[in-house]
């Protein structure tokens, strides 16, 4: 079996086996993700779509300070320049699950501008008002998802811009056939601790000024047929 195959053997074996449910948020992330963090990155390019887009659309500018909001690996640093990523001021990388951030530390070694740090994302604190903050596919696995949008408001500086990216249909729909879509999705990510809600959208829109908002359907990998619907959010304070 190829390196890759045995990965995302490893990988589907995990997602099949779902998320635990535990009271403790951190404890779960880690018993997901611990065993497939090595073979994470490669599984996710195929999965979750839009991630280069959304940070496309942030207007990254060198000077900012950028924080992620569950940063994961920091495979998203990838995505940028990496004339711009070294020319950015401060970036953080903020998530709560050791096994991932190892893997985002071991990444980021050499990029000295780039923090990686165990934090929740409804409560952590940068050392000043920054310009940048996103989540891409983090929002849908945080409990607090609202205290976690709360926060992105607080660290903001006026003018600053919030990005989303995640699975659910940010403009939702009435008719049976959305709201049947919606809920095949909600089960079948339920079962890994990814929790799409068509009230991100609202959420977002009653806390910024919405920029740009657009929506999605991305093929599952080895699942012909099914495309995941995810939709891109910018947003300003
Ligand atoms: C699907 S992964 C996405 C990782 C990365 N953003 C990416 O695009 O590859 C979701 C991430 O959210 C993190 N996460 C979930 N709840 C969190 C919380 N309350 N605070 C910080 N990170 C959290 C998980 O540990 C995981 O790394």
């Amino acid at each position: 079996m190829s390196a890759t195959r045995f990965g995302d053997a490893q990988v589907l074996w995990q997602l099949l086996r779902g998320q635990p449910r535990l009271d403790d948020h951190r404890e779960c992330l880690e018993r997901f993700y611990a065993p497939q963090a090595r073979h994470y990155d490669a599984f996710r390019e195929r999965l979750l779509a839009g991630r280069a887009a959304l940070l496309d659309r942030l207007c990254l500018a060198p000077g900012q300070h950028v924080v992620e909001l569950g940063g994961g690996t920091a495979r998203n640093l990838e995505y940028l320049d990496p004339e711009l990523r070294g020319a950015l001021a401060r970036v953080d990388v903020v998530d709560l699950c050791p096994s991932l951030l190892e893997r985002a530390r071991e990444r980021c070694r050499t990029w000295s501008n780039v923090h990686v740090i165990e934090a929740d994302a409804a409560t952590y604190t940068p050392p000043a008002a920054v310009d940048r903050v996103y989540f891409s596919y983090a929002l849908t696995m945080m409990p607090e998802w609202r205290a976690a949008l709360r926060n992105a408001f607080r660290m903001l500086r006026p003018g600053g811009l919030v990005g989303v990216v995640d699975f659910g249909q940010a403009r939702g729909g009435d008719d049976w056939r959305a709201r049947a879509d919606a809920a095949f999705w909600r089960r079948w990510f339920g079962h890994d601790g990814v929790r799409p809600d068509p009230a991100h959208g609202a959420y977002l829109d009653g806390l910024f000024e919405r920029v740009e908002r657009c929506d999605g359907r991305n093929p599952i990998p080895y699942l012909p047929g099914l495309r995941a619907p995810y939709f891109i959010y910018v947003g300003r304070k």
